[in-house]
């Protein structure tokens, strides 16, 4: 076994608060053991680069404490703190050209690495573990997604910071909202899943939160659903409301709509009219009703990483390198249960990539999940698939009633 190794560290897809702070423990732990760390530049490309002589190994190599600052911040370690990636990042898709390709193998090796550590989410994945194959790359995986899903990680770096902006943004809103009366509806990331819409919505006081795995689509019954939901919090004296929508959630026509808030907005002051004027007494407290869209996007995707994603990274970080220490590659670094653990890709990935192929999430949120039965316990309004005010009485909480401390 080489004791001394070398390392070839990349990030890939969209970026997220905690991918430095993944890239300064690697840096420094690796020094610690005595081994070489490389940073490719901009994913993959950074290796064709290479390849093409653009990048010279001397640019490439890291150092710790390398990111010089004036006077007496000289040696601060400010890596952990930024969000973005120093490296840079790409999400381009799949390289398909055989071109392509090639280089990027070809980079692998003139660097002459020992193993090589992706930090990327569910698409990086799936790219980045086929040139492994190709290139026979040792490979090592971080999970890292402000949209929690990649499959077979409870957490994946970036998603508890991108939680609090957004949790910050509904307490923000709260109080517009309340001085004019109105109806906040916000659009929350999260391509094909609602972890951040259902857990910043809960922590952030929302009253309705729409997210794909139980409101796929807008209906009509979702439409007067929320009327009837708002018209009942307006008669119990809160005359504003919060509304969180995942951008995954698609319009009544069954399509993706990058302003699904705004389209929202737009129906439920149409129909909360419509039904005020026409749908009797009930909905009288609907008068007037005004509504307004907030789209946060990559704001979400910003910010000085919490401290849980700085602990996450680092951890990840010394994972990784303790596996590719004993040589156990190929393995998504994964956390489970509180701790930190890993899993072969070769067990995992075909069935990342028949969801992939399929359009489907990996790691939907799970309608059973404790996380919908605390929003329900709430009185949260999920969608007519969980609130039925047509059939049931309002707080909803049969569901309430089956959580126990077991
Ligand atoms: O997957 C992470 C994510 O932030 C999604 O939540 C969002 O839909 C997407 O990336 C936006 O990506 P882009 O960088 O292409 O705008």
């Amino acid at each position: 076994m080489k004791t001394k190794k070398r390392i070839g560290i990349l990030t890939s897809g969209g970026d997220c608060p905690g991918l430095n702070a993944i890239i300064r423990a690697v840096v420094k732990y690796a020094t610690l053991r005595g081994w070489e760390v490389y940073g490719i530049p901009r994913g993959t490309d950074g290796f064709i680069d290479f390849v093409h002589g653009k990048l010279n190994i001397e640019e490439l190599k890291l150092h710790p404490h390398g990111y010089d600052l004036p006077g007496v911040l000289q040696g601060l370690d400010v890596l952990q703190f930024m969000s973005g990636s120093v490296l840079g990042s790409l999400s381009r898709g799949n390289p398909q050209e055989d071109q392509v390709t090639q280089d990027i193998i070809k980079g692998y090796e003139a660097l002459e690495l020992d193993a090589l550590i992706a930090i990327g989410g569910d698409g990086s994945l799936d790219i980045i573990y086929d040139l492994a194959k190709k290139g026979n790359w040792n490979l090592v995986v971080i999970p890292k997604t402000i949209d929690n899903d990649v499959a077979f990680t409870e957490r994946s770096v970036g998603f508890d910071t991108a939680r609090n902006t957004v949790t910050q943004a509904l307490y923000d809103l709260t109080f517009t909202a309340a001085s004019h009366e109105r109806i906040m509806v916000v659009q929350v990331m999260g391509r094909d899943a609602g972890h951040l819409s259902l857990h910043a919505g809960i922590a952030g006081g929302a009253d309705c939160i729409l997210i794909p795995e139980l409101t796929p689509q807008l209906t009509e019954d979702t439409l007067v659903g929320m009327c009837e939901y708002i018209a009942q919090l307006r008669k119990d004296r809160r005359k504003f409301a919060l509304i969180v929508i995942a951008e995954g959630v698609k319009g009544l026509n069954a399509e993706k709509d990058p302003y699904i808030a705004e389209t929202l907005a737009d129906l439920l002051k149409e129909k909360s009219h419509q039904l005020c004027s026409t749908g009797g007494d009930r909905y009288c407290g609907l008068n007037q009703i005004d509504t307004r869209a907030t789209v946060l996007g990559h704001l979400q995707r910003c910010g000085v990483p919490s401290s849980f994603d700085r602990i996450l990274a680092t951890v990840f970080a010394i994972k990784a390198l303790d596996l590719i220490g004993e040589e156990c590659y190929n393995r998504l670094v994964i956390w489970q249960n509180g701790s930190v653990e890993s899993k072969s890709l070769e067990q995992i990935m075909p069935m990342i990539k028949w969801c992939h192929q399929e359009k489907t999430c990996p790691a939907p949120v799970d309608p059973e999940d404790f996380m919908v039965r605390t929003a329900l316990s709430l009185g949260i309004y999920l969608g007519e698939s969980h609130y039925h005010p047509h059939t049931s009485n309002y707080p909803y909480t049969p569901l309430a009633s089956t959580i126990t401390n077991e």
